[in-house]
């Protein structure tokens, strides 16, 4: 999407988005052009248009030297603005000039604004999102007819939001491309495919990385990953592990990024019914959004040192899958009893998590996965999971959350939770029979492999995929946790 600054508007513009701020129900709009001023006013006293944020009204317009098209959108009163506020009804105002199909978006911009300049960046691309990329013909050129191509914006300090609009526009990029990527089918993006999207970042970015293929992940012992991977027949599907580090200080502590990388879930010989394993495909959205930061972290210029880890692999069925039952040894040495082949997630998690520990020592580990159901029934589909050791770190995600819209709620690890993962035959189990708390279950079982590390685990099996989008959405992958993991490494001390 194409960004371009001027300091008027033109009949040359298709199209004017043209946001209101309110003081004590009075338009802010003293900047705008008098005929603009004019239409406001006239519609609010038609009641048009009303102070209330969300309130809108769109006009085809006949004056010459005006934009053919406009549609006024209420942010409701100054003294409540903030960040959702700016982000749903910007979007809101993008998905309206869809539907109209129209090409290049000009948007009002004021002083009131720019702190949001970030926040508008990121919801005019996020909102553009194109979900229809596998169609053909007709169809494809139809929906790209309904997407837009530039977005202009009038201002007369554009020094004050350049950088900020731009950082935005190329966070929204990033995040579209993750919910691509959560979106694409195991047929389309394999193990290998999926790793050399990996690859590729760190080429862009300059990112020291390694690609661990199956033989790699043999000498190593990866045997907990490697488990997952039994079924996988072709070498597309062979597992890999994907590591990138970002370490702009030599001398600092890294904080490790692990994300879940299971390109297909089908429960494996604990078969999911074909209801749950509609979708499945999206089970590999925490390594896709460890990828989505790793392509961040350079233009968003965070200073921190980084390693990402992504273990992939798909969970398939088959006469060489892994079994209940089976006792297999993981890369930490430590043993683990299989109960339940559909809690393959944190398996494979289990792997990255050691391997990234005993490697980089880090200075906290943060892991994000679409790990549990459980997760789901607990927070719905609003709020992610977190859980862990580092509390401080939690209350800090749970603030920025607010702001990004990527809400997260903890989860509480009880001691009796971690007994309940251990094995009577082995150090152990990757499932325990009980109906309750099965998210923080799974969290106390990777709590094993994270050592004495500030840790924070984030499910984010009830966020990552939608049916029901908010407006800088749209269906299926949601990219959740780009933008709330990135938020938090700028803020970061
Ligand atoms: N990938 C699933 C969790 C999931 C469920 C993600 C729904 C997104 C939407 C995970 O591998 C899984 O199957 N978890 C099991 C764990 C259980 C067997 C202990 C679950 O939640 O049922
Ligand atoms: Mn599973
Ligand atoms: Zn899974």
């Amino acid at each position: 999407m194409q960004l371009q600054f001027q300091t008027t508007i033109s009949a040359a513009d298709e199209a004017l988005i043209c946001p209101v701020i309110f003081n004590k129900k009075n338009p802010q709009i003293a900047a705008y052009p008098k005929a603009l001023q004019n239409f406001i006013r006239t519609a609010l006293k038609t009641k048009q248009l009303e102070p209330k944020e969300g309130s809108h009204f769109e006009i085809p317009v006949t004056i010459s030297r005006f934009p053919k098209y406009i549609t006024v959108v209420s942010l409701g009163d100054e003294a409540k603005l903030k960040e959702g506020i700016v982000r749903s009804n910007i979007a809101g105002a993008i998905k309206t000039l869809r539907g109209a199909k129209k090409k290049i978006a000009t948007l009002m911009y004021s002083q009131e604004l720019n702190k949001y300049a970030r926040v508008i960046g990121e919801a005019v691309v996020m909102a553009n999102h194109l979900l229809g990329r596998y169609k053909t013909g007709k169809l494809l050129e139809s929906d790209k007819k309904h997407t837009l191509t530039a977005i202009h914006v009038v201002t007369t300090t554009k020094s004050a939001v350049d950088e900020e609009l731009k950082k935005g526009i190329a966070t929204g990029l990033i995040v579209n491309i993750t919910r691509d990527l959560i979106n694409d089918p195991p047929n389309l993006l394999t193990a290998r495919t999926f790793s050399d999207v990996g690859k590729k970042i760190a080429k862009e970015n300059g990112y020291k990385y390694q690609i661990f293929e199956k033989k790699d992940l043999e000498k190593m012992k990866m045997g907990a990953l490697l488990a997952v991977n039994r079924a996988s027949s072709t070498p597309e599907d062979d597992a890999r592990m994907v590591v990138l580090e970002h370490m702009p200080n030599k001398s600092e502590k890294p904080i490790l990024l692990v994300g879940k990388g299971i390109i297909f879930d089908t429960g494996g010989y604990d078969l999911k019914p074909s209801r749950h394993m509609a979708d499945m495909q999206m089970d590999m959205s925490g390594a896709a959004v460890v990828f989505g930061i790793f392509s961040l972290l350079k233009k968003l210029g965070i200073k921190q040192n980084v390693v990402g880890i992504a273990p992939i692999t798909a969970n398939l069925v088959g006469p060489t899958a892994y079994k209940s039952t089976d006792i297999i040894t993981s890369y930490s040495g430590k043993t683990i009893e299989i109960t339940n082949t559909d809690a393959e997630g944190r398996v494979v998690l289990c792997d990255g998590i050691s391997y990234g520990v005993k490697t980089y020592k880090p200075r906290q580990v943060i892991d994000i996965a679409t790990l549990t159901g459980a997760c789901c029934v607990a927070l719905g589909d609003r709020y992610a999971g977190v859980m862990g050791t580092d509390w401080k770190a939690m209350r800090l995600l749970k603030k920025l959350g607010r702001k990004t819209d990527e809400l997260v709620w903890p989860l509480p690890i009880h001691p009796d939770y971690e007994s309940k993962m251990k094995s009577k035959i082995a150090d152990l189990r990757n499932s325990e029979d009980g109906y309750y708390a099965g998210a923080q279950k799974g969290a106390a079982f990777l709590k094993s492999f994270v050592e004495k590390i500030p840790w924070i685990h984030m499910d984010i099996a009830g966020t990552a995929f939608t049916s029901d989008p908010k407006r800088y959405e749209s269906m299926m992958g949601t990219g959740f946790g780009v933008r709330l993991l990135t938020s938090y490494l700028e803020n970061l001390k």
